[in-house]
């Protein structure tokens, strides 16, 4: 038994910003961030919020699958810029698609790699025939914690929702390959702004202008990592499987930076067409890039039935995770 995906969605924001809109913000260039990074606009909420996109994200997946949200048993949630704390993103989306009978729950602070683990979560409780159904969603509204004066992170990031159905049904469920490396986790940070304790802080709030309460980050450090681990975690979860580089039609990789993709495609010695992108359009858009792209690819007829697809996401704790799937016949 395996939980294969049978609908995809995606949400994005209408209102975009281009490099030469970011150029205006801080001292960059187009040509720097398309150099640099392969991204040219990202997309950023107005009237949008996290739990509006993954809503949206949600309920255009369960039409692509043909179900109804009452069929939903599971909605999993991968944020790190929900807009309310409580209740959790999972249980706003269940209210606003009606999905009544599905137990939800958030996968908070698993930033870029949080798709992948969201998926794997879900595609566990499948396999294993705890739930028939699943919803999996990642959800992000990073410009409401980027630093817009930072032109060492402000460049990368965008807002969206990407959202898959899973349904439980015959056929091998692969194991994921996932790492935590909880030592390097300040190359990537963004703090708490709740840091307010109404009883033993009461005089130290301290403004959200400062820089650390919006994401920080060691550009360079997070660079290397990216292009170590992500060949590395690929070769990994193939193994683990009993699969070679050409069981492998599609690598769905976190849209970080597209030289970063391309440095992945490299070490692993695979074309680059296997390694589909749309970082150029949204830039990073952490735990949803991945679904976003997986919608893109299916609305434009590129997924087939039967294909295999890696899916690998990298980014802040430090995290790093693969799984592999097959799309049904
Ligand atoms: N525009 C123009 N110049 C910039 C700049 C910008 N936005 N950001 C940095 N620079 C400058 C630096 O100040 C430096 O100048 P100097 O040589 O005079 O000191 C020079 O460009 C090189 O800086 P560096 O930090 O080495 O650039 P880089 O090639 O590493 O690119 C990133 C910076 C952020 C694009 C790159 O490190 C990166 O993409 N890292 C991974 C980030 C990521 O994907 N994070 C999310 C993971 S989930």
């Amino acid at each position: 038994m395996t939980g294969s995906i049978c609908g995809t969605g995606s949400y994005i924001p209408r209102f975009t910003m281009d490099n030469n809109d970011i150029a205006k913000l801080v001292d960059t260039s187009d040509e720097w961030i398309r150099e640099r990074t392969g991204i040219i606009r990202r997309h950023i909420i107005k009237e949008e919020t996290t739990v509006s996109m993954a809503s949206e994200a949600g309920k255009r997946a369960l039409e692509n699958a043909g179900m109804d949200a009452e069929e939903i048993d599971l909605i999993l949630v991968a944020t790190i810029s929900s807009n309310v704390l409580l209740p959790c993103t999972a249980c706003e989306v269940q209210k606003n698609l009606g999905a009544v009978n599905a137990v939800c729950l958030d996968l908070g602070g698993t930033a870029c790699s949080g798709f992948v683990l969201a998926y794997n979560t879900a595609e566990a409780y499948l396999s294993w025939g705890i739930y028939k159904t699943a919803l999996v969603i990642g959800s992000e509204s990073l410009s409401a914690i980027t630093n817009w004066g930072d032109r060492g992170t402000c460049i990368l990031f965008g807002d969206g929702a990407g959202a898959a159905v899973l349904k439980a049904q015959e056929g091998v469920s692969y194991l994921p390959a996932v790492h935590s490396d909880g030592a390097k986790g300040d190359a990537l940070t963004c703090r708490s702004r709740y840091e307010v304790n109404g009883i033993t802080k009461k005089d130290s709030y301290i403004s959200a202008e400062e820089n650390e309460y919006f994401i920080q980050m060691d550009g360079q450090a997070v660079f290397k990592f990216a292009v170590k681990k992500v060949p590395e975690v690929i070769g990994e979860v193939l193994e683990l499987n009993s699969l070679g580089k050409e069981d492998i039609d599609l690598y769905i990789l976190h849209q970080a930076n597209r030289r970063i993709v391309e440095a992945v495609a490299k070490r692993l010695e695979e074309p680059i067409e296997k390694f589909p992108m749309n970082l150029q359009e949204y830039g990073n858009t952490s735990s949803a890039s991945i679904p976003i792209l997986l919608d893109e690819l299916n609305r434009a007829g590129r997924l087939k039935p039967g294909q295999r697809l890696l899916l690998a996401g990298f980014g802040a704790g430090l995290t790093w995770a693969a799984s592999i799937l097959r799309l049904p016949e």
